[in-house]
């Protein structure tokens, strides 16, 4: 593989940490740019240089992402790898530390469903709408943005967790519709949505005690499947599924794909 420079966004994620490390190790991997809400250790710099790794504070408006963007690009590397990790399920001790998936119709609220949709879908699609010129060159390029099984709509039998399938779901829509215009405009981009699994992570915690052990991934784990997946994607390959003998073909620049690289209905 030909050298390469990794963007993370949402770095603050267990998984995306978890990639962080991985890239650091490739020598393959010239750089990691990182980009978070706030940098991982007590450091009042805006950006930090440490190992291979460049952080910068964003907190994902438009103007803080712009501003982002314009500065890796002054770095003009080539940028062949991004992550998109942003999401949330459940309150934090930074958001409505109450709120948990609604479990039934009355549970769901205003407050909570612009909460969820803000960081599960908003923001990964105003970093994806601000993405192309870092990602337009003429090696193959894969984004993967964290999505979940539960945004699949024809694989909905349980119900439940409003916000969060909901806001995948349409995480989902905004990347099979912006891999069409990406197919004119950044030609090598593979856009894939990305369901982890369930991975032992703080969104996953308050959820775990039904998953069997064999089932609760490591953060390490999932990440080297998912940078393996990135690195043996097929560009521009349909997606096929078969159901009751008629192929739904996908659109050849966006999969939807588990931990173990298996297409999942959108
Ligand atoms: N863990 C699982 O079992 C599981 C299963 C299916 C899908 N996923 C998906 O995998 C992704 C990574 O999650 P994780 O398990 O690594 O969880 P995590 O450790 O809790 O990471 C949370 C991530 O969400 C970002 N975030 C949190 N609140 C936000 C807000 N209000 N606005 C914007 N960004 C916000 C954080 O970004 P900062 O770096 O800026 O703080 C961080 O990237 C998520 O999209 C999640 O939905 C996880």
């Amino acid at each position: 593989m030909s050298s390469f420079y990794a963007l993370i966004i949402g770095a603050g994620s267990t998984i995306a940490q978890a990639a962080i490390a991985q890239f650091e190790q490739n020598p393959d991997c010239l750089g990691v740019f990182a980009v978070s809400r706030s940098l991982p250790h007590e450091d009042s710099n805006s950006a930090k240089v440490e190992k291979k790794v460049r952080w910068f504070i964003c907190d994902n408006s438009e103007s803080s992402i712009k501003d982002v963007v314009q500065q890796i690009n002054q770095h003009s590397p080539n940028i062949t790898k991004v992550l998109i990790c942003n999401g949330v399920l459940h309150g934090t001790q930074q958001n409505n530390e109450t709120m948990m998936p609604e479990k039934k119709l009355e549970d769901v609220n205003a407050e909570q469903l612009e909460a969820v949709f803000h960081a599960n879908t908003v923001v990964p699609m105003l970093w994806l709408s601000k993405l192309v010129p870092l990602v337009k060159g003429k090696e193959a390029t894969q984004v993967a943005l964290f999505s979940a099984r539960v945004g699949s709509i024809s694989d909905n039998k349980s119900g439940g967790w409003y916000s969060y399938r909901a806001s995948k779901a349409a995480l989902n829509m905004l990347i099979q519709n912006s891999a069409i215009e990406y197919a004119r405009r950044a030609k090598n981009v593979k856009l894939i949505a990305f369901h982890p699994g369930t991975t032992d992570t703080p969104l996953s915690k308050p959820f775990q005690r039904s998953v069997p052990k064999d089932k609760l991934f490591t953060p390490e784990f999932v990440a080297s499947q998912l940078l393996a997946i990135m690195d043996s994607v097929e560009m521009n390959a349909i997606e096929g599924h078969a159901i009751e003998g008629h192929a739904i073909e996908g659109n050849r620049n966006a999969a939807f794909l588990d931990w173990n690289n298996q297409a999942i209905n959108w």
